[in-house]
């Protein structure tokens, strides 16, 4: 685990990792997540971008989840999130750039042939990681089967709740999404995790403290022969 003082930190070290990841296999298949967590870390990877024209053309991404029932035009959707927060901004060609659609007509299909895609693509070198104070990673939430592949979920109320502040009211968050598996995220070759804030200092605890178990879907991240975790001290401190 590597120890940082905060956000910034937390988000500088998290880019150059990527940064170096790139510039050494050019072809690299990144895993990307959305949320709050990751922001900095983009924009870090876009300040390089300007600066030292590291290059994403040959890059393909695959993104975690999406909710079900909005388009990616939607202004809440992930891949929305994704073209402003990242791909918009630098030179990777979208075509390589993939989220699931959460506007198909048959989820359960989207989950297969999404599954399918990432399979036949040559799986996922590197994922980046957040984690939901409930324990949750992708949309995998508290009770999901580790040997899940790309599946529709529902939401919980927590999760819900802490994701409202990007939309107007609570109740436009949507209550299903699609999401890697477990066994999905499990496959990718690496991880790294990113943590910030004292909202996670629980769940770090029982990442660190407790047994693996279904009921805390990070922890299978245990199991995982190459994980790295870039913590800020807020989140440590009940460690
Ligand atoms: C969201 C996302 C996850 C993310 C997590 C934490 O619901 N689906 O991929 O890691 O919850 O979000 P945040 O980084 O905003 O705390």
């Amino acid at each position: 685990m590597i120890e940082v003082q905060n956000y910034d930190e937390m988000s500088q070290k998290a880019a150059g990792y990527i940064i170096d990841k790139v510039c050494q296999y050019p072809n690299i298949k990144l895993g990307l997540a959305t949320g709050g967590t990751p922001i900095g870390t983009y924009k870090n990877l876009i300040a390089d971008h300007q600066k030292n024209r590291t290059s994403y053309r040959k890059v393909t991404t695959f993104n975690l989840d999406e909710y079900i029932g909005l388009s990616g035009n939607d202004k809440n959707s992930y891949r929305y999130f994704m073209n402003e927060q990242l791909f918009n901004h630098i030179d990777i060609d979208k075509n390589n750039t993939y989220v699931p659609l959460g506007d198909s007509k048959d989820a359960e299909k989207e989950c297969l042939r999404y599954e399918e895609l990432i399979e036949k693509k040559g799986g996922i070198d590197l994922q980046i990681l957040g984690i939901g104070s409930n324990g949750h990673i992708g949309f995998n939430e508290p009770g999901t089967s580790f040997y899940a592949a790309t599946q529709v979920i529902q939401l919980a109320p927590s999760t819900r709740e802490a994701n409202a502040r990007f939309f107007k009211h609570v109740e436009d968050v949507p209550t299903k999404a699609i999401t890697m598996g477990i066994s999905t995220i499990m496959k990718s070759k690496e991880i790294l995790l990113l943590v910030s804030g004292e909202s996670k200092k629980d769940a770090m605890n029982k990442l660190f403290n407790e047994e693996i178990s279904e009921n805390f879907p990070a922890s299978i991240l245990k199991n995982h022969p190459c994980v790295t975790i870039i913590a800020d001290k807020a989140a440590v401190s009940g460690l």
